[in-house]
């Protein structure tokens, strides 16, 4: 596990006065870069040659480090490259999906904003459920064994990202039938049945607040709201029932993009609160807490209560509908204040203070 007092020493190397902002070039890359060119820091993209046209197109990467694989992170040039150029990483999903949370906490020399001792809490879902029960939220009720089943449930197949290959079921019988199915079709292991995650299917409509943990401020700031496009399960709904039953359709939930929302205000108390409590419990779980842009995924009934079924404690790709402003960042900055560059000026601020160790780790 790497310190905090590696990651100071690594700080104690670097010239302050040019450091450098990098990330993985995907996921919330150019709402990152931006946001620290806004702020006036130098950008270092690490990239596949095949993406790389993003960063021609959007040219907003002053440095690209070319690799053929994400893994290579891990690789001592690489890392010594980043270092070279005083970088400090911006996670996002792109780090947890190509590397795991080990590689990340134990091999990877390069100071990160955030917490890293967090990262064993957002990746293990259990954990995640009891941090964010402590925190006082509403969470999904879950079934331990099929045999519970007694409402509808969403079947959460282990290590599946973005939702692929989940599927509902109403009862024990019709799980064991969906189950049964598809391992006949190879889309599941035997041996997996046992880490299927049972939740209750709430009804409702997907909310997903953005937060920012100002560790300088010592606050919690709602920065915007997104909701996701997913396919299949958004497509769904152009299909007439009568066509649906025959060509039995099942929900997937391919992230495709995401769409600004602007909430009744009415919700904003509960949510403002659930943000202040998470992070409260998180700076007891793993002192000082988020560092920076967390978002919670949510689904909002229609006796508006909120339901959250899991949390990601760095900056989401739905921060992206607020690339130059959202309303919510608008009415606390004004203008063009947005998640990218929220972390550009907690970096830059820190840096002011003398404080910068207190952002990285
Ligand atoms: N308990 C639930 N009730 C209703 N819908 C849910 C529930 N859990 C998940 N969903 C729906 O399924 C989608 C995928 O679920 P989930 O976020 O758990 O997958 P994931 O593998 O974590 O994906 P990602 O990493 O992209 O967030 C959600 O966006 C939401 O629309
Ligand atoms: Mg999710």
């Amino acid at each position: 596990m790497i310190t905090r007092e590696e990651i100071s020493q690594l700080i104690a190397e670097y010239n302050l006065k040019r450091l450098a902002i990098g990330t993985i070039g995907s996921h919330s890359a150019l709402n990152i870069f931006k946001g620290a060119k806004e702020e006036g820091f130098k950008t270092v993209c690490i990239c596949r040659e095949s993406d790389t046209i993003v960063y021609k197109k959007f040219p907003l990467a002053d440095e690209i480090i070319i690799v053929s694989n994400f893994a290579e992170l891990l690789d001592d040039k690489v890392q010594e490259k980043l270092r070279r150029f005083n970088t400090i990483i911006v996670p996002h999903g792109s780090f947890t999906a190509y590397l795991s949370t080990e590689e990340l906490m134990n091999r990877f020399y390069v100071p990160m904003f955030g917490n890293r001792q967090l990262l064993r809490w957002e990746a293990d879902r259990e954990k995640q459920a009891e941090w964010l029960r402590r925190a006082g939220l509403r969470l999904p009720k879950t079934f331990k064994n099929p045999e519970e089943i007694n409402c509808l449930v969403i079947a959460k197949l282990p290590g599946a990202k973005g939702g692929r290959g989940y599927f509902l079921a109403n009862s024990t019988e019709a799980f064991q039938k969906k189950v049964g199915e598809m391992i006949r079709r190879g889309l599941l292991k035997k041996e997996d049945v046992a880490h299927i995650h049972l939740q209750e299917y709430v009804l409702g409509v997907n909310v997903y607040p953005h937060y920012f943990s100002s560790i300088i401020h010592d606050d919690v700031e709602f920065l915007g709201v997104d909701k996701r496009y997913e396919s299949a399960v958004d497509a769904i709904g152009r299909v007439p029932a009568a066509e649906q039953l025959e060509i039995d359709v099942s929900p997937t939930y391919t992230i495709v993009g995401n769409i600004p929302l602007t909430l009744r205000e009415s919700l904003l108390p509960e949510l403002l609160r659930m943000g202040d409590n998470v992070q409260k419990t998180a700076k007891e779980l793993a002192p000082p807490g988020i560092i920076g842009p967390f978002c919670l995924e949510t689904v909002v009934t229609d006796n508006l209560e909120i339901y959250t079924f899991e949390i990601s404690a760095r900056i989401v790709a739905g921060t992206n509908v607020g690339i130059g402003t959202s309303p919510y960042a608008y009415l606390k900055y004004g203008e063009k204040m947005y998640t990218g560059r929220r972390i550009a000026l907690e970096i830059k601020e820190a840096l002011r203070k003398g404080r910068i160790r207190d952002v990285v780790a």
